[in-house]
């Protein structure tokens, strides 16, 4: 079969080949990112649902229009708001989760061969969708207080980007958070360069410890930041709803290319997610999903400390991730493969790198494992991993 040439350089494949072995019985998984499945609204879902289809059926069942339903688009400017981010309907687009909102900034911005920077390691789906696109995304070092200014400084002048991917707040993969200081900086320096900033923020609200931050977009008073939010870590990832908000200009070329995508987002979805936030119950259940993964991050941080020394290890404040590095540039490849021989699965970090370095690194979830399968899980990794040093 012939292909389209640009998908050559795209594979996915060693994070697919992870995922299939997940659906071995009894595997113990640190290695997906997904919600923990007993933190879902089922029963208010239902409810909404019910009630939705029943009173309004045949508008919910009908098309709708590719901005996005008006009330959630009012349920995005007052979350915004909470965040020190002031929008208007027309600086707002709902979108089929931030995937989306990802996937349209590299549709409506990139050229084939341009530069696109991110922080190495970033977040594979957005790494495949740059390739896809024909980008050259760049990696932009990083430490404890996120992507180093300076350093994303000299690679604008050198590489001339259209726009900086970045996820400031309980990265993935690394659960690090950017200082106020650098959020601050960061606008200031793309700004001067006249480059775009497309911040992704799908894990804010799941805090567990320390003071919340404001998104980089607080910061930009030129609409310089696309800023992406996303419902699936605190509703519902299969209701598949988010939203960007940005200048007008931008928002208008996503309405172009999302209408030759999916038209608009699920209606159902769109309204449920209006119906559950309006019903006042979101932050009770935000505050509720926290609880469950602070205590599954206190556990698996807990094991971290009896594993050796010389293993360093992000202590995140929220997100779903704890990012590991081995000394000496040890392999984490052979520990991934005895891990999974013994049952346990986790990401290797190397993946999450734009050029494919940080063979020492690993990507460890916690969200998905019981209580007893951190115990356990983390007690086979920490005798493969002495093994293997
Ligand atoms: C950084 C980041 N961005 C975007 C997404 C996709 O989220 P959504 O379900 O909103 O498409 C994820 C999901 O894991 C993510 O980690």
């Amino acid at each position: 079969m012939k292909f389209a040439k640009r998908l050559d350089n795209v594979s996915g494949s060693a994070i697919r080949a992870i995922f299939a072995l997940l659906e071995q019985p009894g595997m113990i998984s640190f290695a997906g990112g997904n919600p923990a499945p007993d933190c879902f609204p089922n029963d208010d879902v239902a409810d909404i649902a019910h009630k939705l289809l029943h009173k309004n059926g045949s508008a919910v069942l009908q098309y709708g229009g590719t901005p996005g339903a008006a009330k959630l688009k009012d349920v995005v400017i007052d979350m915004a708001k909470q965040r020190g981010i002031a929008a208007t309907p027309e600086q707002v687009i709902i979108t089929s989760g931030s995937t989306q909102g990802i996937g349209l900034a590299a549709k409506s911005l990139i050229n084939p061969g341009d530069v696109i920077l991110a922080e190495s390691p970033t977040f594979i789906g957005a790494l495949q969708t740059f390739l896809t696109y024909e980008a050259d995304v760049k990696g932009v070092k990083m430490d404890e207080h996120g992507m180093d200014i300076d350093a994303l400084e000299a690679a604008i002048i050198a590489h001339n980007p259209k726009f900086v991917y970045t996820i400031p707040t309980f990265q993935n993969p690394t659960g690090r958070t950017m200082s106020i200081e650098r959020r601050a900086k960061m606008v200031q320096v793309c700004e001067k360069h006249g480059v775009l900033i497309l911040e992704d923020d799908p894990y804010c609200d799941l805090r567990y410890s320390g003071d919340p931050v404001p998104p980089i977009k607080s910061f930009d008073k030129t609409d310089n930041v696309i800023y992406l939010m996303s419902f699936s870590k605190i509703i519902s990832p299969g209701l598949r709803v988010g939203a960007a908000i940005a200048d007008p200009r931008v928002i208008a070329k996503y309405n172009v290319c999302k209408q030759g995508e999916d038209l608009h987002t699920s209606n159902l979805s769109q309204e449920i997610v209006t119906a559950y936030v309006n019903s006042g119950k979101l932050h009770k259940h935000i505050a509720k999903i926290n609880a469950v993964y602070k205590a599954k991050r206190d556990a698996m941080l807990a094991k971290l400390k009896s594993f050796p020394d010389s293993i360093k290890y992000t202590v995140p404040d929220g997100g779903l991730f704890i990012w590991l590095d081995l000394p000496n540039g040890a392999d984490a490849m052979p520990i991934f493969e005895n891990a999974v021989e013994r049952g346990v699965a986790f990401v290797p970090g190397t993946h999450f790198y734009p050029d494919g370095s940080g063979k020492s690194t690993m990507r460890l979830n916690f969200s998905m494992a019981s209580l007893s399968q951190i115990d356990e899980g983390m007690d086979i990794l920490k005798a493969v991993v002495q093994e293997n040093m």
